[in-house]
């Protein structure tokens, strides 16, 4: 039997990816979490390489796919010596083990290794991070590709799906100042309308990387760099816009010209899809449609239905 190993499952898009799997009948997963973990997760701490490699030797997985991660910029920003651990000695741990047990691994990266000052990037651009969080994941590739030729870095923008609350992902992060700038003499809510984002939904994202899987399991696995992202460029005080649309809120928003965060960020990264466009991979749901599914399982006031 196939068996996928999913590191990170208790995250945004590790959930994702384990409910997109588990929809195959004939594949084991095998989920991962360290703090947040249910009774289906086994515990792993990634930083532990010794842990990591009784791991893999105890689940013999064909694959791997590691979503694991520091993913806050500022978090990298202030402690990179810990970011580093996560971002880059945690992937070539994993890496190693799994090349001695020949196992396919897929990596997730982001769309912060490119300076976002000449859009859109093909994976052959050269990356130039701005930030920490940036510098980290793209070490982490570059340990990714060196320790294995059996692996592939999925590079992804700003995700966002279902969550288990509006904190847990840039998109609906965004829902409480635009509530409360609703309510009656409330200040507007200032919001970046500088940088441009291509929000992607995580159930689409867990679909290609069921399509890569099946690939590698039929024989013909993508490996190297590919990049996938949503086709929608919006700043997010365009993304508020549509939030406070979906909740039916008159929210009073104040447009932020500039840039407001204490870390750097790219202005526009968008990445081209078009390696695995080409193979016919991936699909893109809507914005509004998927952001509504999203908010649909709370309340306007974070309480889940
Ligand atoms: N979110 C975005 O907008 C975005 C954009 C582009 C790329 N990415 C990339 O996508 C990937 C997934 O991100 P995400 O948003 O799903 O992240 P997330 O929600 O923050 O989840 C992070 C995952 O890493 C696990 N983790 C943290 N420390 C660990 C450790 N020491 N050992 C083992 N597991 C550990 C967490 O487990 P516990 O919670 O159980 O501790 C959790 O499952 C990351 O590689 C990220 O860089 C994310």
């Amino acid at each position: 039997m196939f068996r996928v190993a999913v590191i990170g499952a208790s995250g945004l898009l590790g959930r994702a990816v384990v409910r997109e799997l588990a929809a195959v009948t004939d594949w084991q997963v095998v989920p991962t979490a360290f703090r947040h973990g249910g009774p289906q997760e086994a515990v792993l701490d990634v930083r532990d390489a010794h842990a990591v490699n009784a791991f893999v030797e105890r689940e013999a997985p064909d694959a791997i796919v590691l979503a694991a991660a520091e993913r806050r910029p500022d978090v990298c920003e202030h402690d990179p010596a810990a970011a580093r651990a996560l971002n880059v000695d945690a992937v070539r741990s994993i890496a190693t083990a799994a090349r001695q047990r020949g196992a396919w691994v897929l990596s997730i990266s982001t769309d912060y290794v490119f300076d976002g000052t000449e859009p859109p990037y093909d994976i052959d651009d050269t990356p130039n991070p701005l930030n920490a969080y940036g510098q980290s994941k793209l070490e982490g590739e570059r340990a990714l590709l060196e320790t294995s030729d059996n692996a592939l870095v999925l590079r992804l923008p700003l995700l966002y799906g279902p969550i288990v609350g509006w904190h847990e992902s840039a998109v609906t992060s965004l829902v409480p100042a635009i509530v409360a700038s609703a309510q009656p003499g409330a200040p507007a809510a200032p919001m970046d309308a500088w940088a441009t984002r291509y929000p992607t939904f995580t159930p689409d994202v867990a679909f290609l990387i069921r399509e890569l899987l099946l690939r590698f399991a039929d024989g013909a696995p993508v490996c190297g760099v590919a990049q996938w992202s949503g086709d929608e460029p919006m700043t997010k005080y365009d993304i508020a816009q549509r939030l406070a649309q979906a909740l039916g809120v008159q929210a009073r928003l104040l447009a932020q010209p500039t840039p407001t965060d204490s870390t750097p960020r790219p202005r526009d990264c968008h990445l081209d899809s078009s390696r695995l466009e080409a193979l016919g991979m991936g699909r893109r749901t809507p914005f509004d449609a998927a952001i509504r599914a999203v908010l649909d399982a709370f309340t306007i006031s974070g309480e889940r239905r």
